[in-house]
């Protein structure tokens, strides 16, 4: 048992923090009002090597570890859980899919450049398409169709609530193509955006996280080749699942940023803001609050980093995943509404900075799996 960092580990996290003061900060409040998707941020993080942080370097990526991307979405969702989202997303269940499960021929032709998250100097991401408007939690009861023609699949369907649907180039898309065998029926295809068929409908108008790019997408028989399939014919639904633990610890240290962010904010403010004759932090109901945060804020950090260092070690990592995930949510909701609380009328205001981080706290506690879905992980695991 070690819990200290590598210095390779501190350079990473110095870095996101950098990244996260001088890139992120800037302009973030005015982001998140207008609903503008930061792509020179992004960008940037193309740059760092962010995108395919975990990717091997034969196809583009940095060659990091779990932990490192643990630290590294901890420090950016400290600022800008926009940004850190389309972080996530292209680095767990998008590149992580394709490298673990992708052939050769998909790794060579998509994860490289999403792996770099540029093309031709362009902005190269991807998105996963999961959700549909009829099955959020109940995932198998996918209406998309990927009806099998022979040498092509015929895509028929509408996915809500993409991450990066407009901005995304490629789409991993989850649909059924067997309805009489369920879950077993079901593939997952690699999409172009730009493929005839494909349309970019509504921009979602959210509660948080509003400079995050996210749409619903429809597929008009879109015509996706057989060799775009990942896996083999009925892979879909456990390619879902096991991209999405991952995924699930990439959410879960978005959450600790925005609780630690939160946090922050709250313990410098209590030291200088003063009432009934003293700073706040002097007082036990302020001093309390903050000693149940920090509690609260390393148990989701052990949590997420033991989560990740046992998918870095090939271990089976869904319950720690699962753990990490509604614990770390959960956390950042009542941290952040704490934050608000110990600002007072400043903390209601934007310019404070804790509203933001508390309406982007929320999604961290239904998306990539609610915390109803992560306690039906826990609890079929520890009663098996
Ligand atoms: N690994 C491998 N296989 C798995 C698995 C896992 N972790 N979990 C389930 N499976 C397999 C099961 O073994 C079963 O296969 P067999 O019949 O061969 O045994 C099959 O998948 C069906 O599994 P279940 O019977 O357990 O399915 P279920 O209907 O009870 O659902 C669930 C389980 C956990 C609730 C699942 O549906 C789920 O995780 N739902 C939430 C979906 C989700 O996270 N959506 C997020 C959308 S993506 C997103 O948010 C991205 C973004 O843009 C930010």
């Amino acid at each position: 048992m070690n819990f200290q960092l590598s210095e390779e580990h501190l350079m990473i996290q110095r870095a996101a923090r950098d990244f996260a003061q001088n890139e992120c900060l800037p302009g973030v409040i005015e982001r998140d009002e207008k609903q503008q998707f930061p792509r020179e941020q992004i960008m940037k993080l193309a740059e760092l090597g962010f995108l395919g942080m975990m990717v091997d370097p034969k196809y583009g990526g940095s060659g990091l570890d779990t932990i490192s991307y643990v630290l590294a979405m901890e420090e950016i969702s400290k600022v800008d859980a926009s940004v850190s989202v389309c972080m996530s997303v292209n680095n767990s269940l998008v590149c992580y899919g394709l490298e673990a499960y992708g052939s050769e021929e998909q790794k060579q032709k998509y994860l490289t450049p999403l792996a770099h998250g540029l093309k031709d100097g362009e902005l190269y991401t991807g998105a996963f398409l999961l959700s549909e408007p009829e099955a959020g939690s109940d995932a198998t009861s996918q209406r998309t169709t990927a009806e099998d023609k022979g040498d092509y699949y015929l895509l028929n369907g509408t996915k809500n609530w993409i991450t990066n649907g407009g901005t995304a180039s490629v789409y991993l898309v989850i649909a059924q193509t067997n309805p009489e065998l369920g879950p077993k029926g079901i593939n997952v295809l690699i999409v172009e955006k730009n493929w005839p068929g494909v349309v970019v409908a509504a921009k979602e108008n959210k509660l948080g996280i509003r400079a995050s790019d996210t749409h619903t997408i429809l597929f008009n028989d879109v015509k996706v080749p057989k060799e775009n399939r990942i896996g083999e014919d009925g892979f879909g639904f456990k390619f879902a699942m096991k991209t999405l633990a991952g995924g699930r610890i990439g959410i879960a240290s978005q959450a600790l940023g925005i609780a630690s962010g939160a946090y922050e904010l709250a313990l410098a403010y209590s030291k200088t803001r003063k009432a009934f004759g003293t700073e706040i932090a002097n007082h036990q109901v302020i001093a309390f609050k903050l000693a149940d945060m920090a509690t609260k804020i390393e148990a989701s950090r052990l949590l997420c980093l033991r989560a990740a260092f046992e998918k870095d070690q090939m271990k089976d990592y869904t319950l720690s995943s699962s753990m990490a995930k509604v614990f770390a949510s959960e956390t950042a909701m009542w941290t952040t509404t704490e934050a608000v609380q110990i600002h007072g009328g400043y903390g209601f205001v934007k310019e404070y900075h804790v509203e933001r981080l508390m309406r982007d706290a929320k999604i961290t506690q239904i998306y990539e799996g609610t915390s109803e879905v992560q306690r039906i992980v826990i609890s079929r695991t520890i009663l098996k």
